[in-house]
């Protein structure tokens, strides 16, 4: 079996340098080998982050570090914004890209293209984050496959074509009405989605084989249900990272599955 990836998506339930401090300590000398796992705190705390990663070097949990966001701009006057240099510049390896809640503030799927074009380029790894609503999903499977690969024909237009090197893009599967909800998709429909995903990405040269996660609501009392399946790749954790005692317990069960 191969390692699952495990992302943890701070959002701004982290919001002191105390918090930040407590969690990535909290990781430390954990014997979670098994495990890909990937820190994506507020862009204030990436340093932080990143010098925890020094720190644990050599140690049996290897952090590694992503973004939340990115500007689909490398230099200029765009005021608050991050560029993928910067990121670059921080020792950022992963970068989140077209999670919900950003598409629900205005987001459109040609700025997630940009972004995702300008973040390949800068040979950031992206995390595509894809998904139905509610009404949508209510229309059946089938309505969701489609709405999905129109989503990633979007956002990944000019990669899919592309020809050469590949996107090392990983695809996270999150239905909106799972996450932050505490409503959890049911894996047999999550794993078939993520099959579709897999099946339909694998026809283009440039995203092959590529890794699919499932995001949503995911706690420790569902991730063992989730990751049993062999074509979901890991999980996009948010609220339920950001408690330690929690985090841990879900990374365990994680490492334990890659045993099994
Ligand atoms: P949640 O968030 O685990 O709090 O539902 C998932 C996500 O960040 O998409």
């Amino acid at each position: 079996m191969t390692k699952k990836i495990i992302v943890a998506n701070w959002k701004i339930y982290v919001n002191s340098r105390k918090q930040a401090e407590t969690l990535l300590k909290s990781l430390k000398n954990k014997n979670y080998k098994n495990i890909e796992l990937i820190i994506c705190p507020p862009f204030p705390y990436l340093i932080k982050a990143k010098s925890y990663q020094t720190l644990s070097a050599g140690r049996q949990v290897k952090v590694k570090i992503g973004a939340q966001n990115v500007f689909y701009e490398q230099l200029g006057h765009y005021t608050g914004e991050i560029s993928p240099k910067i990121l670059k510049d921080l020792g950022v390896e992963y970068v989140i890209i077209g999670h919900s809640e950003r598409r629900a503030m205005g987001e459109t799927d040609e700025i997630i293209n940009k972004k995702v074009k300008i973040a390949f380029s800068e040979k950031l790894k992206i995390i595509l984050c894809v998904g139905e609503n509610l009404t949508t999903r209510q229309k059946g499977l089938k309505t969701v496959q489609n709405f999905i690969k129109n989503q990633l024909q979007k956002n990944l237009n000019g990669l899919l074509n592309a020809k050469g090197q590949r996107s090392n893009v990983i695809i996270a599967y999150e239905p909106i009405w799972a996450i932050g909800t505490g409503k959890f998709d049911t894996t047999e429909d999550a794993a078939q989605i993520i099959n579709f995903i897999k099946k339909f990405l694998n026809t283009k040269p440039h995203t092959l084989n590529p890794k699919i996660l499932y995001g949503g609501s995911v706690n420790s009392k569902n991730i063992a249900s989730i990751l049993k399946y062999k074509e979901i790749d890991g999980t996009l954790v948010g609220k339920a990272s950001t408690n330690k005692e929690e985090f841990n317990k879900i990374l365990k069960i994680a490492n334990k599955i890659y045993l099994t």
